[in-house]
């Protein structure tokens, strides 16, 4: 035993002693992206030692059993997550980067964005939320008139459940607004005891959902993370190694519709890693811009290339606002959908009809949504009752605002193959937004019961980057929120 490790508690001792502590440590860093684990030993066994007294399991070798399990193994690993995540988080957290986000990246995109009237924003490893309702608040009180009847998302999202939940409460202690004026925390807040809840006004375009930037792929359009405007990450990846940051640039790339934006934590300023991007500089922060264009002259990267257009583009062609679709990055192009047995494939659907549903979902991914739609409308108009057709364009349907319509595609999807997951559990997360508690929760047993009994690594569906796994980890919270677990 060293030195340093004979003045800790003996339970953490023991943990850093036990031969199974190294694939332990290797799990949760291989889940949850948190190299940081990596030479802070002494925390990680802190952590595990409180976590396996809490539930009474002794042995490390005993709780990577637990964490590999079928039946507990999420449930405890969230559990172990929400111990590990570092939450800390302000409204207005670095002032420079929303003077440029005020004065910069919103005209820009509100701009570019006037003639379809939306927006999306991403706050992926939001924490509790202040980041989120901070551009929530910029929105409402500096642009609200520049957009108002525009369909706005503000989407936040976490690994960290318990952080979720604080988030979507949306009330926050006297800390979380160390630097916001308190004129405008007044505007913008009820005090609520010692607490401070935020009015409804800066919360109606905001959303929380799960999301594992390392276990998750993106952009995936059936897990709403593809085709935004801004995406602002900041201090979630300085925990990360550099190969997984690596791995995830292109991926925030891919998920941004041309001209995007990317804001990165300022303490992360390796420009080389974003060499694809415009670079901006403005007073205190650097920037990211999606441009699409000639490849860099020396090292064009895999998500540079462009593919041919596919001919179903010729109808729609120019109708759009943004470039040809671009090969996926490396980590996507790992679920090739002939290699693997999908739970359930449409009875109709044959090679041409797959690759017609690729393209539309490729276009979908990559925000450009009128293509997409073009492309749905296509397939359904050839082959009407093609089920997946139905459901991908409820998808592009939702993106656009169009809830009505969405709605009506994803019943007419389930209709045509009850046996389709995707569109139960859409509909649910629909019925759910719409406060339909019943609907929604009967639209995700659905899709719990279709899910049962299939392998964990399986796509959800052919050429889909969700996998079952993580789909019932999905249905499961979902259940859970609804009070219905
Ligand atoms: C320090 S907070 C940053 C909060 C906010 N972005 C900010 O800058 O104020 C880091 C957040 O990243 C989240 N996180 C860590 N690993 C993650 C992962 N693999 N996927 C998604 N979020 C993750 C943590 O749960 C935590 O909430």
């Amino acid at each position: 035993m060293s030195p340093a490790v004979s003045t800790l508690s003996p339970a953490i001792a023991a943990i850093l002693d036990d031969p199974a502590y190294p694939g332990l440590k290797a799990l949760i860093i291989e889940t949850t992206g948190m190299a940081f684990y990596r030479d802070k030993d002494g925390d990680l066994a802190r952590i595990l030692a409180e976590r396996m007294a809490e539930i009474g399991v002794i042995g490390c070798a005993g709780y990577l059993g637990l964490l590999q399990s079928l039946v507990q193994g999420k449930a405890e690993m969230d559990a172990l997550i929400a111990e590990l995540t570092i939450g800390e988080t302000y409204f207005f957290r670095h002032k420079e980067q929303f003077d440029a986000l005020r004065d910069l990246i919103l005209p820009d995109v509100i701009a570019r964005n006037a003639s379809f009237r939306r927006l999306r924003i991403w706050s992926a490893g939001c924490a509790t939320g202040p980041e989120p309702y901070s551009v929530a608040i910029m929105l409402e009180r500096e642009f609200a008139e520049r957009i108002a009847g525009w369909h706005v998302t503000v989407l936040g999202t976490d690994i960290n459940q318990k952080f979720l939940t604080r988030a979507r409460e949306g009330r926050y202690d006297e800390w979380a607004f160390r630097v916001m004026p308190d004129a405008q925390r007044a505007a913008c807040f009820d005090k609520v005891g010692n607490q401070w809840q935020i009015r409804p006004e800066f919360k109606r375009n905001v959303s929380f959902q799960y999301h594992n930037l390392i276990k998750s792929p993106f952009p995936s359009l059936a897990d709403n993370i593809a085709g935004f405007d801004i995406i602002i990450c900041r201090n979630v990846i300085i925990y990360f190694s550099q190969s997984t940051v690596e791995s995830l640039v292109p991926c925030f790339r891919e998920s941004l519709n041309d001209g995007g934006w990317l804001i990165m934590g300022h303490a992360e300023p390796n420009q080389r890693l974003f060499r694809d991007f415009r670079t901006v500089n403005t007073p205190g922060a650097v920037l990211y811009q999606r441009a699409d264009g000639p490849p860099p002259a020396a090292e064009p990267s895999p998500s540079a290339i462009p593919r041919p257009v596919p001919p179903v583009l010729a109808a729609s062609a120019g109708a759009g606002r943004v470039a040809p679709p671009k090969a996926s990055p490396v980590r996507r192009s790992r679920a090739t959908p002939s290699r693997l047995v999908p739970p359930s494939q449409p009875q109709a659907q044959g090679l041409a009809g797959f690759d017609r549903l690729k393209v539309a979902r490729d276009l979908a991914d990559s925000g450009q949504w009128e293509k997409a739609a073009a492309a749905c409308n296509a397939i359904i108009g050839a082959s009407p009752l093609d089920a997946w057709a139905h459901f991908y364009r409820a998808m592009v349907h939702e993106q656009m605002g169009e809830d009505e319509a969405c709605e009506k595609s994803l019943r007419r999807a389930i209709y045509l193959d009850r046996r389709l997951v995707l569109p139960h559990y859409h509909l649910g997360l629909f019925l759910a937004r719409k406060d339909d508690t019943a609907g929604a929760e009967r639209s995700f047993r659905n899709a719990q019961a279709l899910l049962t009994g299939i392998a964990e690594e399986l796509p959800v569906n052919p050429g889909e980057k969700i996998t079952v796994g993580q789909m019932r980890e999905a249905v499961a919270m979902h259940l859970k929120l609804l009070g219905g677990a």
